[in-house]
């Protein structure tokens, strides 16, 4: 790995500390930083180098290992407000120090993990003080108009989710964001697609020769893709009131395990056909009316959340929602996909289920059909893996059917669950792969169904379902898949 400098804006954030540094900690002890690197924390509160990386080896407990005091000699800090340019101006000069330092103009990514109002702000100064060009503003100067300098390629911005409240908002913060940064520059993150289970998703369909031609409307029934937490709002009130389930986490995480599922194969490995098809699986998804909101969508707030701290005590917010969608393509036309997401539920389980369809051959009928068709289960967390129910043979002298279950875990398989998301995140956007991150016109087509919900939702007069602290959502969830004849696997 090259020379880098990793600034990251809220550097005092719980973001900052509890996943980023632990994710650049980690892949510093696997070897996989390089000789050279800067990570700068970029905050309001006064700190100095030390004092900074002291405070993030108190709170990550590592202050007595060896290798995290090593590591923190890479860590500095720059205090600074996000609406007021002297901050960004020390920066520069931090910066062009760094460059001075190894002789040449080095990769500065530049990390908003900061509460999403101040992202304008941020842009905003970046680019009033040409750090967005990098390499140095005098040098953006210098080569100003010259042939053959891109000075794009020294800079990189990372931004996580949320990407704006509705699609004119989340389409109003991407010009925002293409009038200062170009696209390839651009990381958007949804830790998701860094999940080892994610990524699977594309080895497992299409490096194996038999689940393609079964996965369409021929062989698969219906498809349910679960996103349950355990644990409620905790500390982050303020944030997730205002935000609610449908924009914290369906419309990120819930839509993107959706297009592993329904996207076709790409054309290669690379980042534009890659996003290419998770584009068009999720451009597919058939419009929402109003009606269809009323019908098809459900929300849900668990009891008890009004009181929790910093939420208002007469929050609409939902805390759960669920949702049938259909695709129109050839592949999925009629199958329906039903997702769900919700907070406080029975346990912490986040898998897609695809239901093959039901058949009962005529050599079996009369030892008993099965009741469900074939069922994959890809578990993407905890208990990573991927389990297919069959019929098999009861053993015994009698001719009995039985569903079983063939079963791949990736801790029994590679004694591990594999890398950490954010790690994979962080290495990508320094090694510049863009592949697992939200183009523009993915997140606009996201953006589009889940503000058809939000409209939908704005007129519905009526009250909020409530569910059961420690349950699987309000009934309406479940009668939302029962009037379908199916139930939630
Ligand atoms: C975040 C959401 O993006 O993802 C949180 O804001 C949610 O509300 C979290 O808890 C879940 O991520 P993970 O990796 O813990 O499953």
């Amino acid at each position: 790995m090259s020379p880098f400098v990793f600034v990251i804006f809220g550097a005092t954030g719980d973001l900052a500390q509890h996943k980023l540094l632990p994710a650049l900690f980690s892949l510093y002890k696997d070897g996989q930083l390089g000789q050279k690197f800067y990570i700068v924390g970029f905050a309001r509160r006064d700190f100095t180098d030390e004092a900074y990386a002291h405070m993030l080896g108190d709170e990550l407990e590592l202050h007595k290992d060896e290798v995290w005091q090593a590591f923190a000699k890479n860590i500095y800090y720059q205090q600074g407000f996000f609406d007021q340019e002297h901050g960004y101006q020390e920066l520069i000069l931090k910066l062009n120090g760094f460059d001075a330092e190894i002789g040449a103009c080095i990769t500065r990514v530049f990390y908003l993990a900061t509460p999403p109002d101040n992202y304008e702000t941020i842009l905003q100064n970046l680019d009033a003080t040409k750090l967005s060009e990098g390499c140095g503003p005098a040098f953006a100067e210098a080569m100003a108009g010259k042939q053959g300098v891109d000075l794009s390629a020294w800079t990189r911005l990372a931004i996580e989710k949320p990407f704006g409240k509705d699609l004119n908002t989340a389409r109003e913060l991407d010009r925002k964001l293409s009038d200062v940064f170009e696209e390839k520059q651009i990381y958007r993150v949804d830790h998701y697609l860094g999940k080892e289970t994610v990524q699977n998703m594309l080895a497992f369909r299409f490096a194996n020769s038999i689940f393609e031609p079964v996965w369409n409307n021929r062989h698969i029934d219906n498809v349910q893709i679960t996103f349950a937490e355990k644990k409620g709002i905790g500390t982050r009130g303020k944030f997730f009131d205002g935000v609610g389930m449908l924009r914290d986490v369906a419309q990120n995480h819930l839509l993107q395990l959706f297009a592993a599922v329904a996207m076709d194969q790409p054309k290669s490995f690379t980042k534009e056909s890659v996003r290419d098809e998770r584009a068009k699986a999720i451009k597919a998804i058939r419009p929402l009316t109003r009606e269809d909101v009323l019908k098809n969508i459900v929300r849900g707030q668990y009891s008890g959340y009004m009181q929790e701290k910093d939420v208002s005590t007469d929050s609409r917010t939902e805390t759960f929602a669920a949702m049938k969608l259909f695709v129109d393509n050839d592949r999925f036309a009629d199958v329906p996909f039903y997702l769900r997401a919700g907070k406080e539920m029975e346990r912490d389980l986040v898998e897609i289920k695809v239901i093959f369809k039901q058949t009962c051959h005529i050599l079996f009928k009369e030892y008993g059909c099965p009741e469900l068709g074939n069922v994959l289960t890809i578990r993407i967390q905890p208990d990573e893996g991927i389990t297919l129910r069959v019929m098999a043979k009861n053993p015994g002298t009698k001719l009995a059917l039985q569903a079983v279950d063939m079963n791949f875990s990736y801790h029994q398989t590679f004694g591990h669950h594999g890398v950490d998301a954010y790690e994979k995140i962080m290495l990508d956007i320094l090694k510049g792969d863009q592949i697992l991150f939200n183009r523009s016109d993915e997140l606009d087509y996201s953006w589009t169904l889940i503000s058809q919900i939000l409209e939908g939702w704005t007129t519905d007069a009526q009250s909020i379902p409530t569910y059961k602290k420690g349950s699987w959502g309000p009934q309406e969830a479940f009668d939302l898949i029962e009037k379908d004849g199916r139930t939630w696997l």
